[in-house]
């Protein structure tokens, strides 16, 4: 099975999760692109959900496919949030933020009853933190809070390069237009700290570390999918 085989079977896996006339929040990236494409070919068949993109990318190909899309503001609580992530530890703590869309991935999670995440086997570690830690960050005031994470680290024992995101054009930017600083820390023994001091830095905006919100994963490998609560 090669990597988008088991991106697939692991959005068919959560797929069987999402009942009719659901209200759902509907992820960003590879993984959240095969849900979005399994899902479209449910509702041609006349499974009627409701969806909230996590990202302008999503809402496009949601459009594109024909799966109906409200707003949050519209549909504050959902029922369920399928989404991929770039790392998974056996809490369920996970590092999101890769495809830039962790702001909104966030909240739409948050306002979720559930969270399911679709990943395959690469995406599951012991420790947090081999893949770079996104962190959104407003333009006002950016060396600034550079400055301020570089000490927070610190004094949690980490260190490591913590760089502006580019995109081809220069810097990139999100869906929110705020900036992301990619930290490069490469091991968090306690990413609960390290959440909680990154929220008390002004100009974070948000951080990639998904801490209490996922349910469940759904990890697919070359054998088929296994369930991780
Ligand atoms: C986007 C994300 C994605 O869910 C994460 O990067 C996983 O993407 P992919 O399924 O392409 O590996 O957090 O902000």
């Amino acid at each position: 099975m090669d990597a988008r085989e088991m991106k697939i079977k692991a959005a068919e896996a959560a797929l069987s999760h999402v009942e009719d006339g659901m209200r759902l929040g509907i992820g960003t990236g590879s993984t959240a692109d095969e849900f979005v494409r399994l899902l479209a070919e449910k509702v041609a068949g006349g499974f009627r959900i409701q969806g909230v993109p996590t990202s302008e990318r999503t809402a496009r190909l949601c459009l594109e496919l024909g799966v109906p899309l409200k707003s949050l503001d519209e549909l504050p609580e959902l029922d369920l949030t399928i989404d991929g992530a770039d790392e998974i530890d056996p809490q369920l703590r996970l590092i999101k933020g890769a495809g830039g869309a962790l702001l909104r991935e966030k909240i739409v999670a948050c306002a979720s009853a559930r969270m399911i995440v679709i990943a395959d086997e690469t995406k599951v570690v012991d420790i947090l933190g081999a893949f770079k830690l996104p962190i959104e960050v407003n333009a006002f005031g950016l060396v600034a809070t550079r400055h301020a994470i570089e000490k927070l680290a610190a004094r949690l024992g980490l260190s490591g390069d913590i760089v502006v995101r580019e995109a081809s054009d220069g810097p990139y930017m999100t869906d929110g237009g705020h900036l992301i600083l990619d930290a490069s820390f490469g091991r968090i023994p306690d990413a609960d700290a390290l959440s909680r001091e990154l929220n008390a830095v002004p100009g974070v905006v948000e951080h990639g570390l998904f801490i209490n919100i996922a349910s469940l994963a759904i990890i697919a490998g070359p054998s088929g999918a296994r369930v991780l609560e």
